[in-house]
């Protein structure tokens, strides 16, 4: 009888500290100008259109709500969004990286686009 308890209360404690390890995450927009650089090539110029692999428009972010840009991002990462350019983008970013370009991002206004 002890030990099924014991199994139960790890259980517990482990999935009480994985849900801590996901709210440990506390978007830092002063952490993302050196982690977007590689976005303003493309999304820092108004009605941008970049022709590789085909002409396409870019679209703002710049004052989108941190939540959407977050789960924009999230979803290239995952897969459940697709496209050329933003899924291996996506990819090589941690959750930490997403969360502060999300907030940095979603700072500015459409007076200020995508700086
Ligand atoms: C090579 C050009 C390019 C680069 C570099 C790039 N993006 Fe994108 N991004 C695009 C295009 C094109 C789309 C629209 C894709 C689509 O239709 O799904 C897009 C879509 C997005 C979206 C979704 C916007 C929406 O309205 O749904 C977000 C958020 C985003 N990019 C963030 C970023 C971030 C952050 C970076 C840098 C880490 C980045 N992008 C780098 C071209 C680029």
């Amino acid at each position: 009888m002890k030990k099924p308890l014991a199994v139960l209360m790890f259980a517990a404690a482990a999935s009480a500290a994985g849900a801590a390890s996901a709210a440990d995450i506390v978007a830092n927009p002063k952490a993302a100008p050196n982690k977007i650089e590689q976005c303003i090539g493309c999304h820092g110029i108004p009605e941008y259109k970049t022709a590789f692999p085909e002409v396409y428009q870019v679209p703002m972010i710049g004052g989108q709500s941190a939540k959407y840009i977050e789960a924009a991002l999230q979803a290239y990462k995952k897969g459940d969004r697709k496209h050329p350019q933003m899924t291996p983008t996506a990819r090589v970013l941690s959750d930490q990286d997403i969360a502060d370009i999300a907030a940095y991002y979603a700072q500015q206004s459409s007076a200020t686009p995508n700086k």
